[in-house]
């Protein structure tokens, strides 16, 4: 391990979903509190975070290359702390295999992290993997400045099961933040500059709540209240289950103005024979029936999902259950993954397990098919206004990148700022981005 000495300069790496991107930036906020300053880009750091992503064997065995990599210009090791997932899942592997880690901390104990931090300058090696529910929230320091587009934990973990899924195990019970805690951040974060929030969780549309008076307020009624927000322009939410869909949320995406025409919905397979083996709770019927109430609610809306492929016993004939139904949906954008064994899951235990050949070659047919889709979406955009929340600066000068509504990147070029929502026609598309003309500047 290295010397005990006391870092001056952090960098948070984050890996995974956009909940480790949220907590990368809480850690961030505490080590800003402690005095310390986010080394520079292409600068040596002398604390490194690692917030790891267990989902996949990849991402999990990523670290270990990772802490193996990191060293200083003269050699040395940075500190380094192992957060996340992996944390959560290998705590112990991790002290064992990789003696250059002084401090491994789960998702739900990263608050403490100040108190590892105290040891290791001691030259003591520190885990922490406990879960104490919402207890780490009350405990961050206060949000600080943030960019136009922000996102916000709103529940955490997962009680699902899906048979193939470690989440529930690094992540935890289903547990939502309480509506006050999650109304005063959202102010805070728009004080700070967020003009679009992004509510996080497993299941975000399995949240629930209650307000000041005592009573119960389901998941579209949090978004309905965020939206009362004046300087607030933009909800939009991720990821969703199909089975905690509500007529409330659909309806709010046809009420609420703020609420966002986007909606990523996981279906992970189109056979209902292997979605009852992943243990989903929903058919690919049941699915593509709630896909048509949101279209019916919101005609514009775009659609996203998550697939499998290659879950084991998966046939020709189930696979191609799964393209028929990207047939059907057209989405606008879509992740798929190969089938990963994960140690402890169900699924790690079942037989009939696909061949590494047959896995790429399903994926590379699924991709094919979300890709004519996404290009398709993006092209059926030309000639349309829309207003485009700048998120940064584009590569070349004058240049701007922000989002469209549907969540497409666009850039463009003209007078505009940083946090502008501002009204571009889309003029061109690609597979993964649009370029657009600037037709009226700065609203905001
Ligand atoms: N809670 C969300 C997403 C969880 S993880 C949901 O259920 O909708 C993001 C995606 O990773 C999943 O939707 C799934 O498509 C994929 N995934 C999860 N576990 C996996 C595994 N063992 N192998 C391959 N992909 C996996
Ligand atoms: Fe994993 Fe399923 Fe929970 Fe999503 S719903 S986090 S895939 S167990
Ligand atoms: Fe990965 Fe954990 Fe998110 S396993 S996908 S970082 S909840």
């Amino acid at each position: 391990m290295p010397n005990p000495t006391t870092p001056k300069t952090y960098r948070v790496k984050n890996f995974g979903c956009q909940m480790n991107v949220y907590d990368g930036e809480r850690m961030a906020e505490l080590l800003a509190d402690r005095g310390m300053t986010a080394a520079a880009e292409g600068q040596d750091a002398d604390l490194v975070v690692l917030n790891t992503c267990h989902i996949r064997e990849k991402a999990a065995e990523k670290v270990y290359s990772d802490i193996g990599r990191l060293t200083k210009v003269d050699g040395s090791k940075p500190l380094i702390a192992v957060a996340g997932c992996v944390a959560q899942a290998e705590g112990e592997e991790i002290m064992a295999r990789a003696p250059a880690v002084s401090m491994v901390v789960g998702p739900q104990a990263y608050h403490r992290l100040p108190v590892l931090l105290d040891k290791a300058a001691k030259g003591e090696r520190a885990t922490d993997t406990d879960m104490p529910a919402n207890a780490k929230f009350d405990q961050l320091p206060q949000r600080r400045r943030i960019g136009p587009a922000a996102f916000l934990t709103i529940q955490e973990g997962c009680d699902k099961f899906c048979t193939y899924c470690v989440v529930p195990y690094t992540r935890g019970a289903e547990i939502s933040r309480p509506f006050k805690d999650l109304v005063a951040e959202a102010e805070r974060l728009v004080e700070n500059g967020a003009r679009e929030i992004t509510l996080l969780g497993q299941n975000v549309n399995a949240w629930s709540g209650e307000n000041a008076a005592g009573q119960a307020v389901s998941f579209d009624g949090l978004i309905r209240s965020l939206a009362k927000l004046p300087d607030l322009q933009r909800i939009r939410y991720t990821t969703s289950h199909p089975m905690d869909v509500t007529d409330g949320l659909i309806a709010a995406h046809g009420e609420e103005p703020k609420l966002m025409p986007y909606l990523h919905l996981p279906v992970q397979s189109g056979s209902d024979r292997v979605l009852r083996a992943m243990n989903r709770s929903h058919t690919a019927d049941s699915y593509l029936k709630l896909l048509e109430r949101f279209r019916a609610a919101r005609p514009d809306i775009a659609l996203s999902g998550d697939f499998i492929v290659g879950f084991p016993g998966e046939t020709e004939a189930e696979f191609e259950d799964t393209l028929s139904l990207v047939d059907e949906v057209r989405y606008a954008q879509a992740y798929s993954f190969k089938y990963s064994a994960r140690p402890g899951t169900p699924a790690a235990d079942m037989e009939d397990t696909i061949a590494a050949e047959v896995m790429d070659e399903r994926l590379q047919r699924l991709q094919a098919a979300i890709n004519r889709d996404q290009l398709a979406f993006n092209q059926a955009s030309v000639g349309k206004t829309c207003e485009v929340l700048v998120e940064r600066k584009g590569k070349y000068p004058g240049q701007w990148l922000g989002k469209s509504p549907w969540l497409q990147s666009v850039h463009f070029t003209g007078d505009a700022g940083i946090g502008d929502l501002t009204t571009v026609e889309l003029a061109e598309a690609g597979p993964n981005s649009l370029s657009g003309r600037l037709l009226v500047p700065a609203t905001v």
